[in-house]
């Protein structure tokens, strides 16, 4: 990105960009942090549904739990936070599989993926991009289409991202999840989340539960709620209202090019000739 503001925003850390709000003291010491075996994380490449998710986990259950901010986002002190918590911790993080803290494999942690399709999430971080101010400014879709394709993007390639997980997808203790299937039939997956995460939901509630959390409800509350600038389980912003923008399957129809839809098709089919997707 040949960005003015790029170098005051973004920094390298292990070939991944990161937000300079995820500090490299912080980055190079996740791996003492201390897991605690009834720890929930809540994994995603941006712009895939996280905060839907976020918000289905934090309803199904009726004990005090703590959702984060992202494991890697903040300065050193973050860890010692994270100590301090009594409560169940959910803890978010867009981290690949290779750089999320030993500690968590380990002790078998439950681990929630949420993928959606890359076209969609493509279009949906190129808005985020445009409305982000800590963010890089970006001109047009057409040069964050080759940004994402390339992966020069914050949390780097999409591929890698879910390559780096999708490895480990037959492990117990890890859940993965598609944004489209929620979209299909949330009650369905949220039945099945509420089992891998051992809690009793009566069908009721979670034909609740699938109500509070439709895109306008979730919008709406965002829209009445005295925004903290701190409650976000987004790394990237502290401005809730830039997350629910469309929450629709398919946009990215409205963006791509017949041309550039070939060029992705190509990478994606090169780059996932070994993934089961
Ligand atoms: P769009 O930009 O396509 O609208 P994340 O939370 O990982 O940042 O993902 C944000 C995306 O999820 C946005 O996509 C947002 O609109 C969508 N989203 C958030 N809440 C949703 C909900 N309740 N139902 C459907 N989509 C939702």
């Amino acid at each position: 990105m040949s960005n003015p503001r790029e170098a005051e925003l973004i920094h390298m850390f292990k070939g991944i960009r990161f937000t300079t709000r995820s500090s490299p003291e912080l980055l190079n010491s996740l791996d003492n942090f201390d897991a605690r075996e009834d720890d929930v994380l809540l994994v995603s490449y941006p712009k895939s549904g996280t905060h839907w998710l976020a918000g289905v986990i934090t309803k199904l259950y009726n004990t005090q739990v703590t959702i984060t901010s992202p494991i890697e986002f903040g300065d050193i002190s973050k860890l010692e936070e994270l100590n301090k918590l009594s409560s169940k911790r959910i803890i978010p993080t867009h981290l690949d599989y290779n750089m999320l803290p030993r500690n968590f494999k380990n002790k078998k942690c439950k681990m929630i993926y949420i993928s959606r399709n890359p076209k969609d999430t493509a279009v949906s971080m190129y808005h985020y991009y445009r409305d982000n101010p800590n963010l890089p400014t970006v001109d047009t879709w057409t040069a964050f289409f080759d940004l994402f394709l390339k992966g020069d993007v914050v949390c780097g390639s999409w591929f890698d991202h879910f390559l780096s997980w999708e490895e480990h997808q037959n492990e117990k203790n890890i859940l993965f999840l598609f944004y489209e299937d929620m979209k299909k039939d949330l009650p369905k997956i949220v039945k099945e989340i509420s089992l891998f995460l051992d809690l009793n939901v009566s069908d009721n509630d979670i034909q609740n539960i699938c109500k509070k959390s439709s895109f306008s409800e979730m919008k709406n509350d965002t829209e009445k709620e005295n925004c903290d600038p701190n409650h976000t389980v987004c790394a990237l912003t502290s401005n809730r209202k830039l997350i629910f923008r469309k929450g629709a399957v398919g946009d990215w129809k409205n963006h791509f090019t017949p041309k550039q839809n070939r060029r992705f098709e190509e990478l994606f089919n090169e780059k996932m000739k070994l993934s089961k997707m």
